[in-house]
């Protein structure tokens, strides 16, 4: 595995490149922030109107409209929602400079053809593998999150020294950068948001909540043990492993997962995800994206609408008021 941490990481591509982060969210905010803090020279690129542009400027940030910023910088990072990038590039492509990078901090957009950027452009991946809040707290704390790192093209012959040190300068070479690709990291991404940590286990969670109610346990109990210990296996096996973890625990926890654990993740399960990852290279997902936001995300909207009054919802919210 080819890892690299700060002491391989020459920060001196981005000396004097003055970097536009596009978007003021999630990974904007943190990105924006760290960069600022390891010196590098940002501005936020906001579109007209945006509420972010008092919370930046309050945070020391220069802020400027997204054309302005792009016509400004050698570096462009897009950190607006994937499924608005392919309407801004549009929008910025006049004014991004002859030979400038354009960064992502996930492949979807390049993977599945949203954006196809112009020849003299050089397209390089920072993935930091977890949210911006994160990001930016454990950069505050001194450490930093992995990420994944990739160079789509090189047409200037620094592709690769500024996707570093862009990763460097976010706290990333902390912890550690990987080499990927737009196509890996994009694909396994999609993959694990639907079929495993943000599609598969809530699901698990609720089917075992609901079992426990229907055969007569209270909700609050069920919900402490089929949600309420989550954090604890997640921190097991964040610091041990997942053999780690079956050695942490009791015996009599041990050996019920041994059990019971091959009869609910079955054969099956793995041939459903194969057709996720089947159906997620072949850009289906992508589709379903785009279509979600020109419907106006009507679907997110029910689906969010109806989760809040599940029973699962209201014994959480018992619990915690
Ligand atoms: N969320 C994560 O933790 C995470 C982790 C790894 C990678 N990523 C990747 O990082 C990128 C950014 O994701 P995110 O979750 O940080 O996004 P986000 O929080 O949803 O981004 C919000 C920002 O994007 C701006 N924006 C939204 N639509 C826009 C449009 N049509 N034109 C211009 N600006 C627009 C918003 O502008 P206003 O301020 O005007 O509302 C806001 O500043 C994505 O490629 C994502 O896959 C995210």
């Amino acid at each position: 595995m080819d890892l690299l941490r700060d002491v391989n990481i020459d920060p001196a591509p981005l000396a004097g490149k003055r970097v536009a982060i596009l978007g003021y969210g999630n990974q904007g905010r943190a990105q924006a922030l760290n960069l600022k803090d390891s010196g590098v020279d940002v501005v936020v690129g906001l579109r007209g109107g945006s509420g972010s542009r008092i919370e930046a400027e309050a945070a020391g940030l220069e802020t400027a409209l997204i054309e302005d910023a792009v016509s400004s910088a050698d570096v462009v990072m897009m950190l607006a929602p994937d499924e608005a990038h392919s309407a801004i590039y549009g929008e910025i492509e006049p004014n991004l400079r002859e030979g400038a990078a354009l960064g992502f901090s996930h492949g979807l957009s390049i993977r599945f053809g949203f954006i196809e950027p112009r020849a003299d452009l050089d397209v390089f991946l920072i993935a930091p593998k977890g949210p911006g809040t994160a990001l930016r707290s454990l950069y505050r704390e001194g450490k930093g999150m992995i990420g994944l790192w990739a160079v789509e093209r090189d047409a200037t012959g620094n592709a690769r020294g500024i996707a570093l040190a862009y990763g460097r300068a976010i706290g990333c070479g902390r912890a550690g950068l990987i080499a990927s690709s737009f196509a890996e990291e994009a694909e396994a991404d999609l993959f694990n948001e639907q079929a495993v940590v943000w599609g598969g286990v809530p699901e698990l969670l609720i089917a075992g909540f609901e079992t426990l109610v229907a055969g007569g346990i209270s909700p609050e109990v069920a919900y402490l043990e089929c949600v309420g210990e989550l954090h604890l296996i997640a921190e097991l096996i964040e610091a041990r492993g997942i053999a780690g973890m079956r050695e942490a625990i009791s015996n009599t926890a041990e050996l019920g997962a041994l059990l019971g654990g091959k009869r609910i993740v079955d054969a099956g399960l793995k041939v459903r995800m194969t057709e996720i990852l089947a159906e997620v290279r072949a850009g289906r997902f992508a589709d379903e994206l785009r279509s979600e936001e020109a419907s106006g995300y009507s679907r997110l909207e029910k689906a969010r609408e109806d989760a809040r009054k599940t029973p699962i919802e209201q014994t959480y919210r018992s619990l915690k008021d």
